[in-house]
């Protein structure tokens, strides 16, 4: 069974905490609730979110957890546990954004007005034990938290994929980046022991049970993240003008989910090369993410292994998203017995692996990550030994 997190015990903590720190808690301790929600991991399935196609991401045991008083003065006062910074905003007046955490609980408001849906003051404490800017969606996390918070601390009266859907909302209009629908559904829909299959044309959506005798261990190449907004842009500019390029082929083109093969094979002298290598990527990732599902199905942990190998060195070399640091980590990972395969996971440029491991190679590769990569990189790698996890949920 996948783990609860935080335990028990770290929410009495929170609780405590928020007692101290607030007044509103302190005198009403019986009406404090504590929402919780996960960070993701894509297992395959990269960049093609935006493009119509297909993912297959888990939600994790390391997330955001909010401890929170629900106000009916329509006012939102939040405080972080690392450092107790606190900041605010009213719900009758979100202003634009102002470039601190603030933007994503201020903006997940913003949109949840937006889509008619009612929203309450709070008072809150958070903790996440989600390292920031490794790929693993703490921003996604912080959205979906915060949107039961404003809940006060129950189930949003929206579906889950829609209320993702609001999430990202406010990731793309409001903190102003223009990411996918793949984090915030995951860490809106996990389940767990599931990996989540997303149909991201139609919204379909299906848990896939993992693998028994496998873990899921997550590699952070401790390098910060660089470009990665404005990177991630340019590779959507490059998929608009591949899907430009090929729509002239064929009108029925609407975005590279239609791109089949065999029209992929007759756009290679109508695109610019980077155009078609971006394209390549997508196609051939959208038959990967397929390809896994079926070897999953019938338990053929080699056959997935494949893929996975095979979906690292087409972001690598078509897509180019990878890095040096990166590329190290699945290096290593591949020489260790019993690592399924091995890949970056997110949007790249810096960030995380994902290793699919027999269980008893576990210390092995950990082992491996912590004698070799700092030597072959400078850098300090860490790694995480994650169990795909439930949704965002109330936890108290
Ligand atoms: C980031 C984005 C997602 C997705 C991935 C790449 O995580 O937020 O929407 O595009 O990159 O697969």
């Amino acid at each position: 069974m996948a783990s609860v997190t935080p335990d028990a015990s770290q929410v009495e903590a929170l609780i405590e905490r928020l007692r101290e720190i607030d007044p509103i808690a302190a005198a009403e301790p019986e009406r404090i609730r504590v929402v919780h929600a996960p960070g993701r991991v894509n297992l395959i399935g990269e960049h093609t979110d935006y493009n119509d196609g297909f993912v297959l991401p888990a939600a994790i045991d390391l997330g955001v957890t909010i401890a929170l008083v629900p106000t009916d003065d329509r006012r939102v006062q939040l405080t972080l546990a690392a450092d107790d910074d606190r900041d605010g905003f009213d719900l009758d007046a979100v202003g634009p954004r102002t470039g601190r955490w603030i933007d994503y609980i201020a903006g997940t408001a913003w949109a949840l007005a937006g889509s008619g849906i009612s929203t309450r003051g709070f008072r809150g404490l958070l903790v996440s034990d989600l390292p920031s800017g490794a790929g693993l969606s703490s921003s996604a996390a912080i959205e979906l938290a915060s949107a039961w918070a404003l809940a006060g601390g129950d189930r949003p009266e929206v579906d889950p994929i829609r209320l993702a859907q609001i999430a990202q909302r406010a990731e793309n209009e409001y903190v102003g980046v223009n990411s996918g629908l793949m984090d915030q559904f995951a860490v809106a829909c996990g389940r767990a022991d599931h990996a989540l299959f997303l149909d991201c044309r139609s919204l379909e959506y299906r848990a896939v049970r993992l693998p028994p005798g496998v873990s899921l261990v997550i590699c952070h190449s401790g390098a910060p993240r660089k470009l990665a907004a404005s990177e991630y842009n340019a590779r959507r500019a490059d998929c608009d003008r591949a899907v430009a390029a090929f729509s002239m082929i064929d009108p029925g083109v609407r975005a590279l989910r239609d791109v089949t093969p065999e029209l992929l094979a007759a756009g290679r002298d109508l695109l610019d090369d980077v155009a078609f290598r971006r394209a390549r990527h997508v196609v051939s990732e959208d038959g990967r993410v397929l390809d896994t599902l079926a070897a999953m199905q019938i338990g053929d942990l080699p056959a997935v292994g494949d893929t996975l190998r095979a979906s690292h060195v087409s972001l690598r070399d078509d897509f180019e998203v990878s890095s040096p640091a990166l590329d190290a980590l699945v290096a290593i990972a591949a020489l260790v017995p019993g690592v399924i395969g091995a890949r970056l996971t997110g949007a790249g440029f810096g960030g995380c692996t994902i290793n699919l491991v027999h269980d008893d190679a576990v210390a092995l590769l950990v082992e491996a990550v912590a004698d070799q990569y700092a030597s072959r990189t400078g850098l300090t790698p860490r790694t995480y030994v994650v169990h795909a996890a439930e949704g965002a949920r109330r936890i108290d």
